[in-house]
């Protein structure tokens, strides 16, 4: 049975444009977009799709019920910048899954999000970092890591210029992670992902 995907979008949206574009390889489909934020332009990239495009502003109870509504297999947070409740959590177990702009656990959890993870790296001197795609668990950017992918930061002296090397991993890792489960090959134990 072809997957029904919920994507979670606050702004630009570039990786859900990476999922819908790659939606053709995929045994899944995106059937909804949410966002928290009304002008978040993501949800014009639905739109454009022909995809349900809804705002819904902090109501995580609404969310489940629209999710559950719409019978969604997999709920993928494409830049989603709010913490679920773990109401929400609970009601979808290892059926949520995150992108975040850094080789966790390095650069994450509370305060890190957006460019501030690559000024994060910056200031911290690595001279690598990436992406990684994971299920969400109650703990912040903590659930098991499903694909991670490295980048040089060379002599790259700009957040900004970090950001954009990392996003160009981040929308080939994420449409490939949402491949791997919509094709029920993603495998969950005591906290490790394994790639059947
Ligand atoms: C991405 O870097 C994502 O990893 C992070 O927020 C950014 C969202 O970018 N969580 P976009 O809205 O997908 O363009």
């Amino acid at each position: 049975m072809v997957k029904k995907i919920a994507v979670l979008v606050s702004g630009g949206g570039s990786n859900l444009q990476s999922i819908i574009d790659n939606m053709d390889t995929m045994n899944g489909e995106v059937t909804l977009v949410v966002s928290n934020r009304k002008n978040a332009y993501g949800l014009q990239r639905a739109m454009d799709a022909n995809i349900e495009a809804v705002h819904i502003s902090k109501d995580d109870q609404a969310l489940i019920a629209l999710l559950q509504e719409r019978e969604i297999d997999l709920v993928v947070l494409a830049g989603y910048l709010a913490i679920l409740s773990d109401e929400f959590i609970s009601a979808f177990p290892n059926r949520i899954i995150n992108i975040h702009p850094s080789l966790i656990p390095s650069f994450c959890g509370h305060g890190a999000y957006g460019i501030h993870v690559h000024e994060m790296a910056l200031q911290r001197g690595v001279k690598v970092t990436g992406a990684t795609v994971h299920f969400v668990s109650e703990v912040v950017d903590g659930g098991p890591i499903i694909i991670q992918e490295v980048c040089q930061i060379g002599d790259l002296k700009y957040a900004s210029d970090i950001q954009e090397r990392v996003l160009e991993i981040e929308h080939r890792i994420l449409p490939k992670a949402i491949k791997l489960f919509c094709e029920d090959k993603l495998k969950v134990h005591q906290e490790r992902v394994t790639i059947l």
